[in-house]
């Protein structure tokens, strides 16, 4: 996948302020992260709860949350910077050729609303067309998330549908558009695990006929490794490593990454208590000058503490940041 990226961003630093002895100070909770998502292509975004992965998919539809700011960086989406848009044509890009699904489903949905109508609403912001022929539109998408009676999910609210159906519908009211991107944050979390299992799926099988990327945030690398292109593996507010999801159990080399991979259940650790990576992260590693991930790290070495690493050569499809691994060229 070599061709010019759908998505690409550029050194993003997001920040909020934070009270200090003397005031204010700038806490970079998105800290010069630059990635590229192809078209058509899978990225999972992994990290820690607090890491950034949110911030980061909200800065892409302009959503970021007051006093939340962004600092630096660019967010080119077929070569044109979001960040540069104004607010009317800013709109016009979420929603329709960007989507997202929200990581809190329960505000997903408008409670006073029939979930059809909301659907429909969610079309008529970008499009023109007749009552009836949008409907019929919505109808046929219902179908494809997989909902048997469209018609009686149209007419209902949302606190009559079971999780599954929601997160269908949820998930219909981001393709109405037919975006080229969707941001899914977290779309099954909050699903029993079959249900996570057929949502899954769904949105797989979704992104082949639409033809969309989607920029998929996670806890879980075990499940993005499975179906994913890529993954970008996150920590506070910094991308630690990116890489080819195949390579992510042999080739990874981040001692972060590595230590999410001793998370995963094997053969030999099936039944038994799962080894947790120690520690958690903290806001003195966030504003830390070295690598955040330091104080954790069981690899660290003196220059961790005072020096944070950059991430590797940008033309590499394995990019890591990190002073204790040898260089990519001694990798190979
Ligand atoms: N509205 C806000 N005001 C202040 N700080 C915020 C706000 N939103 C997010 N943050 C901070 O930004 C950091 C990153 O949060 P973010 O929600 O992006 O992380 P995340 O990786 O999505 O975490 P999770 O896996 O829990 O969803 C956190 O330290 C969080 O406290
Ligand atoms: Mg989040």
């Amino acid at each position: 996948m070599d061709e010019a990226p759908l998505l690409s961003i550029k050194n993003l630093r997001i920040a909020f302020p934070i009270q200090v002895a003397d005031g204010y100070s700038d806490l970079f909770v998105v800290n010069d992260v630059s990635l590229n998502l192809g078209a058509r292509e899978i990225m999972a975004v992994v990290g820690e709860s607090g890491s950034g992965k949110t911030t980061m998919a909200l800065a892409t539809l302009g959503l970021i949350p007051s006093p939340g700011c962004i600092k630096n960086g660019k967010i080119l989406f077929n070569g044109l910077d979001l960040l540069t848009l104004d607010k009317k044509t800013t709109r016009h890009y979420r929603g329709n050729r960007i989507s997202i699904i929200f990581q809190d489903p329960t505000t997903a949905l408008n409670p006073t609303l029939t979930v059809g109508d909301q659907i429909l609403e969610a079309y008529i912001l970008h499009n023109q067309n007749s009552y009836i022929k949008v409907q019929e539109l919505v109808i046929d998408l219902l179908v494809k998330v997989g909902i048997n009676d469209p018609k009686r999910i149209f007419d209902s609210y949302p606190h009559q549908l079971s999780g599954g159906l929601r997160q269908r519908a949820i998930i219909a009211m981001a393709l109405i558009c037919k975006p080229e991107l969707l941001i899914a944050d977290e779309p099954t979390t909050s699903l029993d695990t079959t249900i996570q299992a057929q949502i899954l799926d769904l949105l797989l099988d979704l992104q082949e006929q639409f033809g969309m990327s989607i920029l998929f945030i996670s806890h879980n690398l075990a499940l993005v490794s499975q179906f994913a292109h890529k993954v970008a593996v996150m920590y506070a507010g910094k991308i630690m490593e990116i890489l080819p999801a195949k390579d992510i159990v042999n080739k990874s080399v981040h001692p972060y990454t590595k230590g999410l991979l001793g998370l995963l259940p094997s053969i030999e650790t099936r039944g038994q208590v799962l080894p947790s990576l120690p520690g958690s992260l903290s806001e003195e590693d966030v504003l830390s000058l070295g690598c955040p991930f330091a104080n954790r790290c069981p690899s660290v070495k003196e220059i961790c503490h005072v020096e944070c690493p950059s991430l590797s050569s940008p033309t590499t499809r394995h990019q890591f940041a990190c002073h204790a691994v040898p260089t990519i060229n001694e990798l190979l």
